[in-house]
């Protein structure tokens, strides 16, 4: 193939550690749609990341083939990105390994995803504190050139990078042997906050369920949570992050789901009452759900999944196993 007809290589994954939220999908998913016609698309059902976390036994199994249908019922192509499950592609841990051991012990206790999370455990696993590692074996293992993902992965991205020029300055010998990667985050919604508190990221794990709403909720669950998202005593629609966060990030959320700008909603509902905009809000993001979850449901009863499944990791473990025997080579860890 000529190199100027390659199209440029993206990676991204979820945690199947519950249903997706609209974060979620505002955040990454959707952008994983949009972008696998101009991409060479992988898309990671990331199970190893899950278990940095308790997860029961039954239903990671679970989520972790509903999290797939999800991502076809999304409009994810089989036929123009790979999509796999993380623990069929053994490279991603054999190249964690090697990362781990030319990472700083500080580099991962500075990462703000592992001093939230680690707060909120009993007993903290190491995997919890070398899960960004990991992370980064999933995308330079991809050859990714860019990683589309929600901001809250943006210290995550800068590891990934700073790890990149590391190894190819101590083993390139001139050479880029890995590839560094930009992020691509949405230009909106790159950080959905929870409904209960404007100040904390909207989380698939949150156990408010009142907090989040997911991508399977059904109508009256949506409209109920949306009614009991916290708002202000101002009692007026505006965009101000500072005295309205709350309202501002309802905003986002309805803008997102909408299409429409945020100076045209704020135009239309400013004075209209919070009862008014939640339900439109609501309605909005209904619209955007029902069609996705009537796909999911015939989606999880059809074998094709699972041949979906088998061929995406096929291809993934060949990309895969390229780039670890190229880093394996670098640092002299083959004999043959
Ligand atoms: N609130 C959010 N707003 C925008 N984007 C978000 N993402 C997560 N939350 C928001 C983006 O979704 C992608 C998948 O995330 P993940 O499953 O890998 O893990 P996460 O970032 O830890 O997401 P959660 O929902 O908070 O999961 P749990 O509760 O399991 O930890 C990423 O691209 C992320 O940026």
């Amino acid at each position: 193939m000529r190199l100027d007809l390659m199209k440029a290589k993206i990676f991204s994954g979820v945690q199947p550690t519950s249903v997706p939220t609209i974060g979620n999908y505002v955040g990454a998913m959707r952008q994983f749609v949009e972008l696998q016609d101009d991409y060479d698309a992988t898309y990671c059902i990331v199970n190893q990341h899950a278990i940095t976390v308790p997860q029961d036994p039954a239903k990671l199994h679970q989520t972790t083939r509903e999290l797939a249908a999800l991502y076809l019922a999304l409009g994810i192509d089989p036929k123009k990105a790979t999509i796999f499950v993380q623990s069929d592609v053994p490279a991603h841990t054999q190249a964690a390994w090697i990362i781990l051991c030319t990472t700083g012990l500080g580099e991962l206790e500075r990462m703000t995803q592992f001093k939230d999370k680690s707060t909120k455990q009993e007993s903290v696993n190491a995997g919890l504190l070398c899960y960004p590692a990991l992370m980064v074996a999933d995308i330079i293992l991809y050859d990714a050139a860019y990683v589309p993902v929600g901001e809250d992965q943006k210290q995550h991205l800068e590891l990934t990078r700073n790890y990149v020029d590391r190894f190819n300055q101590r083993y390139g010998k001139g050479k880029e042997l890995l590839v560094k990667p930009e992020i691509i985050t949405p230009k909106s919604g790159g950080r959905v906050m929870s409904l209960q508190d404007p100040f904390s990221k909207m989380s698939k794990s949150d156990t408010n369920a009142k907090a989040t709403i997911s991508l399977l909720d059904d109508p009256k669950t949506i409209l109920k949570k949306m009614k009991s998202a916290v708002t202000d005593s101002v009692g007026q629609v505006n965009y101000d992050r500072e005295n309205q966060p709350a309202v501002s990030n309802l905003l986002d959320i309805f803008s997102a789901f909408s299409g429409r700008s945020i100076d045209s909603l704020v135009a239309e509902y400013h004075e209209a009452g919070y009862g008014t905009f939640k339900q439109a809000i609501a309605d909005s993001i209904i619209a955007t759900l029902e069609p996705i979850q009537a796909e999911y449901h015939r989606l999880l009863t059809s074998s094709t999944l699972d041949d979906i499944l088998a061929d995406g990791a096929k291809k993934a473990n060949q990309q895969a196993n390229k780039v670890l025997a190229r880093m394996e080579k670098a640092i002299g860890l083959t004999y043959r």
